[in-house]
């Protein structure tokens, strides 16, 4: 199918939520907001619920049960007073969930399981206006308003465009994706008028691209993209975008254009590295694989992903300090084990390393420097190279896994990493790593290798 208007349909006939959906969803909604406003009021506190996000706007996209729903509180009410009450409201309504547990980012909300839909229970302040904001998540009600205001008519164009951002793996403004948050989608189909022309657009978009809707932007933004906050002008919606993920959209959507397909709207899964594909891998490209496996502390995604690429990018200096040559690395994570690879062109260099000294003529410096290795265990003498005393001396770390092994306590770690590699924590080098048999990690390292 290479016709845009079949695609469209074909793709909005997946993901556009049927009628009975959204009348699940609004029921549901309304039920947990009667019941978040009825406790309040038992309790004498005043606070009031509200629906926000995606499924308060009509852009959430079919069998996405994700409802935002926040308890909001009067702008000067102390932050513990509405931590503890807006949490205490939470759990009770919780009670009736299937499941629920607390979660800690910027700020600590409710996550619920209701009937298989998602609910997120955030306590917030209903502060006047978004430049005023208490707490980041104190924006959010703002941005109800202004896309409610902007977006009838184009919830498809939102839909379509959040779908192939899923397909290309470039939507969410998670810690985790660094992609495009579903506010983003929103305002630049606000800004350009439909999906098509986002797309025809992004062709020419560059590190540095700046939309402002409102035209009120008053701060600067050194981020590859900037989309100034309709209803707050200091704020960059597309902070957390990479400029990875914004080229890889901007690569997908030119290419889409040139050649309509429906498969940019879906995701490729990829299978499982089986071993034998991973012996293979690994002597096609002589390189070696170091997989470092930890217990994944109990904190939210935000949380846990900047940690493990802190670890991975102090590992990386602490190979490259040592002469390892890293030539790839990445992070992966499931609710019990976390794991950091790196790819190093060797896991194994030589025992001698060449040790540079001062220069001949430097008198005091060049004594110490001979006298300092007169006795001590080398492997050549002190010699001259380009006026430079040298010496050939044994090499302290050899091997990139024992290297680890006794240094990564010396890597500078997130507090809750931190704990947790003390706790325990196991190196695994090429064909050890097979031993870690999760499925979701295979998926990982077959990507890994495909990038
Ligand atoms: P969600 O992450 O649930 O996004 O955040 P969403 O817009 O509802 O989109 P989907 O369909 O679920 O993926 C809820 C609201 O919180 C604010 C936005 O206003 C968003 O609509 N938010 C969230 C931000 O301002 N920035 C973020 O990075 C995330
Ligand atoms: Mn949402
Ligand atoms: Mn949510």
């Amino acid at each position: 199918m290479t016709d845009i208007n079949e695609i469209r349909a074909s793709v909005l006939s997946r993901i556009k939520p049927t009628e009975a959906e959204k009348a699940r969803l609004a029921a549901l909604s309304e039920s947990i907001i009667l019941k978040i406003n009825t406790i309040a009021e038992e309790e004498g506190i005043s606070a009031n619920a509200q629906l926000v996000g995606s499924s308060a706007r009509g852009t959430w996209i079919s069998g996405e049960h994700d409802l935002d729903i926040f308890i909001m509180f009067p702008p000067d009410v102390e932050r513990k007073e509405l931590e503890e009450k807006g949490l205490y409201i939470a759990r009770k309504v919780a009670q009736d969930a299937q499941g629920f547990e607390e979660r800690y980012a910027e700020h600590p909300y409710i996550h619920a399981i209701f009937d298989g839909f998602e609910v997120d229970l955030v306590p917030a302040f209903s502060v006047e206006r978004a430049s005023e904001i208490k707490s980041a998540v104190d924006r959010t009600p703002f941005h109800n308003i202004y896309v409610a205001s902007m977006i009838k008519g184009l919830e498809d164009e939102v839909l379509l465009l959040k779908q192939f951002m899923k397909g290309t793996g470039v939507y969410g403004s998670e810690l985790k994706t660094h992609g495009f948050s579903g506010y983003l989608v929103e305002l630049l189909v606000v800004q350009y008028g439909s999906f098509m022309k986002v797309l025809e657009a992004s062709c020419d978009w560059k590190p540095g691209i700046t939309i402002d809707i409102e035209k009120h932007g008053s701060a600067p933004h050194k981020e590859p993209m900037v989309v100034v906050d309709p209803t707050d002008p200091a704020r960059n919606v597309a902070a957390a975008l990479s400029l990875d993920n914004m080229c890889t959209f901007i690569d997908r959507a030119c290419a889409f254009l040139e050649a309509p397909d429906e498969t940019y709207f879906s995701a490729n899964v990829p299978e499982p590295l089986s071993d034998e594909e991973f012996w293979n891998l690994l002597a096609a490209r002589r390189t070696s694989l170091i997989a470092v496996e930890l217990e994944t502390p109990d904190v939210v995604e935000d949380v846990l992903f900047p940690q493990l690429h802190k670890l991975e990018s102090s590992v990386n200096e602490m190979f490259e300090r040592n002469d390892f040559c890293v030539y790839n690395s990445s992070v992966w994570a499931s609710d019990e084990k976390a794991i950091v690879l790196f790819e190093l062109e060797t896991s194994r260099l030589p025992l001698v390393k060449k040790h540079g000294g001062p220069f001949v003529w430097s008198k005091e410096h060049a004594l110490a420097f001979k006298d300092k290795y007169k006795d001590s265990e080398k492997f050549s003498n002190v010699f001259i190279r380009d006026g430079k005393y040298m010496v050939e001396i044994p090499r302290k770390y050899a091997e990139a896994k024992n290297l680890i092994e006794s240094q990564i306590m010396n890597c500078s770690l997130g507090k809750h990493l931190a704990i947790s590699i003390k706790k325990c924590f196991n190196v695994m080098e090429n064909e050890e790593i097979l031993a870690f048999k999760d499925e979701e990690f295979r998926k990982f390292l077959g990507r890994f290798f495909e990038k």
